[in-house]
């Protein structure tokens, strides 16, 4: 496994090798990029994983400083699990090295709701460090978890709208036993606020079952989370909604396919989670 820093390193390398499936992340790996990596690997004949803490895509007052680096750590881990090709981790001066990136993507407006209402810009720094990373890894195919709902779909919507050359494979959320999604994010957690965080898993999972057994009012059902939320503890909870999962607009009584998402902060840690609930 090499690892690789540099953009012009990286596109030599890639001139030799056959199909790549590519994995980006922000480091501080996990379980869950642990399955996207498992997933990348059965993808293609060869494996990138790039890991950059993507200042773009935090705004300010966001936990871009505080965001774990351990490049030691994450290679290590990689490298046990076998089978990935190549580490792909450039210095900000490498990807950015104009002080402020000229020529951004911004998606469409659906970008501004749920997580994008709460971090304005957040998927414009996604969709502009995934663009250019995309053009340089050249990869055949892109894996990105569905824990990031939002963004899998803002991704799936981009390379859809601007003919990339690319396949976006969707790999489902890691889960500790007790529910938990897997994040980066968990370890800001002190001991009680994990034995609290799987409550948002618990919501969705009553919602899910609630719309299932016929239950169509999402308000309510949303409301209810909230009240139950808020006397736990939990503050700042930016949405908990119902969506069509195909488009992300607001979801009718008729629709069959549906992604229940919901965003909350436990002491400073802002989690987030969502459920898939096919009616089919
Ligand atoms: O999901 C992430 O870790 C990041 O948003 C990504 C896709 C690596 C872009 O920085």
């Amino acid at each position: 496994m090499k690892i690789i820093h540099t953009i012009a390193e990286l596109r030599a390398w890639r001139k030799t090798v056959g199909t790549v499936a590519f994995v980006p992340t922000m480091g501080s790996l996990h379980a869950g990029h642990m399955s996207l990596i498992h997933a990348a690997k059965a993808a293609a004949e060869h494996t990138v994983v790039s890991i950059f803490v993507n200042r773009l895509q935090f705004g300010q007052g966001e936990d871009f400083d505080r965001y774990p680096r351990t490049l030691e750590n994450d290679a290590a881990l990689i490298a046990e699990q076998g089978g990935v090709d190549v580490i792909f981790a450039p210095d900000e001066k490498e990807l950015y090295p104009n002080v402020i990136q000229q020529y951004q993507v911004t998606p469409p407006a659906i970008a501004e709701e749920l997580c994008g209402a709460f971090r304005p810009g957040h998927f414009r720094g996604v969709a502009t460090v995934v663009t250019k990373l995309f053009n340089i890894v050249e990869a055949d195919i892109a894996c990105f978890g569905k824990k990031d709902f939002q963004q899998l779909f803002v991704i799936q919507s981009m390379v859809k709208d601007l003919n990339m050359n690319i396949q976006i494979l969707p790999v489902d959320t890691g889960r500790a036993e007790d529910g938990l999604a897997l994040s980066s994010r968990n370890a800001f957690l002190t001991a009680d606020q994990r034995n609290e965080a799987p409550r948002l898993y618990h919501h969705l999972s009553r919602m899910k079952a609630a719309i299932e057994a016929g239950d169509r009012d999402y308000s309510k059902l949303a409301v209810q989370a909230v009240t139950d939320l808020r006397v736990r503890g939990w503050h700042d909870i930016d949405y908990v909604d119902t969506r069509n999962a195909e488009t992300l607009k607001a979801a009718s009584n008729t629709d069959h396919k549906l992604v229940i998402l919901i965003a909350a902060r436990i002491g400073s840690t802002r989690l987030i989670d969502n459920i898939e609930v096919n009616l089919d």
